[in-house]
């Protein structure tokens, strides 16, 4: 971990990622990239914080002069927290992954929403206008993407959760702020998705990094599927299931990785670099 809290680089404006554990984060190597892309000069490191020391470390990073950071795991619900001013969908999310210093003040954004949309809309080439969506998760990262999802007029949401009641919560809350009344929104046990296909497939659960297989009916995607997992990084279970079962599309959250890295660039430096030469450097 590249700590470098305690010697600021003279004219360099400085970044990081903050998490627990945070060794293995790709964020340096993107940013690095974007900074060498768009000639901007900054650094930007790896902040490995205490898991009872969220604030003192962004206090120390503000003391020396760091401009902004990403926030990882788990720290994004006290980055919410923290941060004195929320952007709109920092706040319909309910987690901040990106911060933005002021000598004033702290402002959080979150760009993982974004993110997924235009790894999903842009990059993949896939529309949500009109498509039957399936979210399965009701964890932090299923949030962060619910309203951005929700902005794209899919004609159906159904969030699938091992625990149906967290799933349930997610859909009161869309249904209480009434807005997004043209799309019908649900709430589904995974022994409940029986019979029904959707035309995009998120996995937004933690399963990823584990051998753990959801238990997902055969039939779930329709012809022409995308299924897309936020985890990046192997093959998860879940995208070997959608191949084995008829998605025509199967993607990791790689690209999603590069977009949130490229909205945050984008807030802190105004400049918004290309993702592609980006992305294929981290395929290869
Ligand atoms: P994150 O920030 O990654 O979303 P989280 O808030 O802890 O992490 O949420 C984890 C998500 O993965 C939840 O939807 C969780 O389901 P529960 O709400 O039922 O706990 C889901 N999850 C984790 N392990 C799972 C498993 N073995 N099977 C199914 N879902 C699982």
């Amino acid at each position: 971990v590249s700590d470098k809290y305690a010697e600021p680089l003279n004219g360099v404006d400085r970044y990081a990622v903050v998490g627990n554990p945070v060794e293995h984060s790709k964020s340096p190597l993107i940013h690095h990239a974007f900074a060498l892309q768009t000639g901007q000069d900054i650094e930007y490191s790896r902040v490995l914080a205490p898991l009872d020391g969220f604030a003192m470390t962004v206090q120390s990073m503000r003391e020396t002069g760091f401009k902004g950071a990403n926030v990882t795991v788990p720290f994004k619900l006290e980055a919410f927290h923290l941060a004195n001013h929320l952007s709109e969908r920092a706040h319909d999310a309910g987690a901040v992954n990106t911060l933005l210093f002021n000598t004033e003040s702290i402002v959080g954004d979150n760009t993982d929403g974004v993110g997924l949309i235009r790894d999903i809309e842009q990059n993949l080439g896939i529309s949500f206008e009109q498509k039957k969506v399936l979210l399965i998760g009701a964890g932090g990262a299923a949030e962060g993407v619910l309203h951005p999802v929700l902005e794209q007029h899919p004609q159906l949401l159904v969030i699938a959760n091992r625990s149906l009641d967290k799933a349930l919560k997610m859909v009161k809350k869309v249904e209480d702020q009434g807005e997004y009344r043209f799309v019908s929104v649900n709430a589904y046990a995974f022994d409940d998705l029986k019979g029904q296909q959707f035309d995009i497939v998120i996995n937004a659960t933690s399963v990823g990094l584990t051998d753990t297989k959801l238990p997902l009916p055969r039939d779930i995607f329709a012809e022409g599927a995308l299924a897309y997992d936020m985890m990046y990084g192997r093959e998860t279970p879940f995208m070997d299931f959608a191949r084995r079962h008829g998605a025509a599309k199967v993607s990791d959250g790689m690209g999603m990785l590069v977009e949130q890295a490229a909205e945050s660039f984008f807030r802190w430096r105004n400049i918004r670099p290309l993702t592609a030469p980006v992305r294929a450097q981290l395929r290869a």
